[in-house]
């Protein structure tokens, strides 16, 4: 059962013998289609998901934030003048936060409370973006701040890419922040203009947790951006979102063979994102899901984020007979694969899928239906 509002608020009162001022939601996501173009000025289609990070709390004014963590069931605190970056696990994505909008000039007030989640740590499912745009929310909650969900999720990509060193681009902390409930969010990510889009009547969106797991800075992730950088360098444009597939074919044998696989899956990638916004619109389901298995085999063969796990349960998914579509999502080397299926038989698809994924992997997956939900907000607790 997802987290409600009540579960977050009762904990703060165990704590603080009294209600919470605010209690903020900000949740993960599963993206549809649209992987690693972001950083390339692209186009992504993600969803905001029923599952999120949670904070109750009440504002402070000595200027410092104290925070527990239900989860991990520790206590951290820090001030708000003289942050400095002590890795120091969970609580430095809130200071990255609060360094960022401090940093745009932002005047925060500190504040102090519990902390909560129900989004899979490093599954690929945005749970750092989920944290840092649940701060910015509690921040601007407690400091009577504008809530301009683009504007804040540029400073969240910001305490990602500087205070947490992952060279992230926006889409995470977008669709966290502006979310719609019932749809899909086509984000232009040059101009940061939003599309909502609603799913085809019958469709269930299926997350696929393969169990495995990679750290985002650890991994290749950096890598990508800057392989993508030299491609953009090379065609002498600002990024990859604009170079066609004619004009790419003509110089391709000019570039070295991993960075011409590199800008292939961006360049091919934007334009199924851009078909599957069609395909949705038009309610053409099946046009939707071979734009997602086009999608998995581009990560897989072209730009090389995939994984054995990975591969093995986009397999297994797409076996079965109600699946439209299925590839991996997020930044991939591990995490988490999406289906898009028929709803009637999402019961079935769940069952086999995870067994017959089991069996080949010896991997224990959680697999579930998704709904979409509401980006980030200030909710009412009954
Ligand atoms: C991670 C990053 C995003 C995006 C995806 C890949 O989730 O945080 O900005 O690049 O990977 O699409």
């Amino acid at each position: 059962m997802p987290i409600e509002p009540h579960d977050v608020a009762e904990q703060f009162a165990r704590r603080y013998a009294q209600p919470p001022q605010a209690v903020i939601r900000a949740p993960g996501r599963v993206n549809l289609i649209g992987e690693h173009t972001d950083y390339n000025d692209g186009f992504v289609l993600p969803l905001a998901i029923d599952r999120a990070i949670w904070i109750a709390l009440r504002p402070r004014d000595d200027r410092r934030v104290a925070v527990h963590s239900i989860d991990y069931d520790e206590s951290r605190e820090f001030a708000l003048d003289g942050m400095t970056d002590e890795k120091a696990g969970w609580i430095e994505y809130l200071k990255a936060t609060a360094w960022s909008l401090q940093q745009a000039g932002l005047r925060l007030a500190g504040w102090e409370g519990v902390l909560m989640g129900d989004v899979p740590l490093g599954a690929g499912l945005s749970s750092s973006a989920a944290l840092e745009i649940a701060a910015a929310r509690a921040f601007a909650k407690v400091s009577n701040l504008d809530w301009n969900p683009a504007a804040m999720a540029k400073l969240g990509q910001r305490a990602e890419n500087q205070w947490i060193g992952v060279n992230c681009g926006i889409m995470d902390q977008l669709i966290s922040a502006a979310g719609q409930a019932d749809h899909a969010l086509l984000i232009d990510c040059r101009s940061l203009e939003t599309q909502a889009v609603p799913f085809p009547a019958g469709t269930a969106v299926v997350v696929l947790d393969t169990a495995t797991r990679r750290g985002l800075v650890d991994s290749a992730y950096n890598e990508r951006p800057s392989q993508c950088e030299a491609a953009a360098e090379f065609f002498k444009v600002p990024a990859l979102r604009d170079v066609g597939l004619e004009a790419f074919q003509d110089h391709a044998s000019e570039l070295d063979s991993i960075t011409a696989r590199r800008a292939l899956h961006v360049i091919t990638e934007n334009d199924r994102t851009l078909r599957a916004v069609e395909a949705m619109r038009r309610g053409e389901v099946c046009a939707l899901g071979v734009l997602m298995n086009k999608s998995h085999e581009s990560l897989r063969d072209d730009y090389e984020v995939s994984s054995d796990a990975l591969n093995a349960m986009v397999e297994s998914a797409q076996a079965h007979d109600a699946c439209y579509g299925a590839r991996m999502t997020g930044a991939g080397f591990g995490g988490c694969a999406v289906a898009l299926i028929d709803a009637e038989a999402a019961e079935d698809f769940v069952e086999k899928t995870a067994a017959d994924y089991q069996q080949e992997t010896g991997n224990t997956p959680a697999v579930y239906v998704c709904r979409a939900t509401d980006g980030a907000s200030v909710v009412e607790v009954q």
